[in-house]
């Protein structure tokens, strides 16, 4: 297992498309694991790919307070939405920064799990506006990227600033 880098916005490479997993393979599994291991180790909810510069459709989501309820979604597709959500997200990429960007209630997604089998899954609320982050991230998009150019250009000031001090 490693702890792999986060890349942070507004690195280009956040902004590249995933391709679709084809092959289920003991290096599938391995990326599933150092991701998992990156996002507890953040720690966060939730991780996509993209945000370790692998470009493939993989995300890995745990939005228990326990810590013990791993969600892998390989090729993941939202087949249903409804509602309207408020819930205010935060991102491993952007690190700080937190706000609501406009997302579903509820939604059904289907997937294929690290074993290539293909299930469905029903979420509502917070693990609802967490998948459907992570499979923004897998298009290239990040959160913050919904917002005005005015807040973005806020948003880019205060991840420099943070750098410069951590520096
Ligand atoms: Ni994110």
């Amino acid at each position: 297992m490693a702890i792999l880098n986060i890349l942070r916005y507004p690195d280009a490479r956040l902004n590249k498309l995933a391709a679709p997993v084809t092959v289920f393979d003991a290096s599938l599994k391995q990326l599933v694991q150092d991701m998992t291991e990156t996002m507890y180790a953040a720690p966060g909810v939730g991780l996509a790919a993209t945000q370790v510069d692998v470009h493939k459709q993989v995300i890995v989501v745990d939005v228990s307070d326990r810590r013990d309820s791993l969600i892998t979604l390989v090729n993941p597709q939202i087949v249903d939405a409804h509602g309207d959500s408020d819930i205010e997200e935060g991102c491993l990429s952007v690190p700080g920064i937190y706000d609501t960007v406009p997302r579903a209630e509820r939604v059904k997604v289907r997937a294929y799990d690290v074993n290539g089998k293909l299930f469905t899954l029903e979420a509502q609320g917070l693990l609802a506006v967490c998948i459907q982050h992570e499979m923004d991230h897998l298009q290239g998009k990040v959160f913050v990227e919904y917002l005005s150019q005015l807040k973005q250009t806020r948003v880019r000031a205060r991840l420099a600033k943070q750098l410069r001090k951590s520096a």
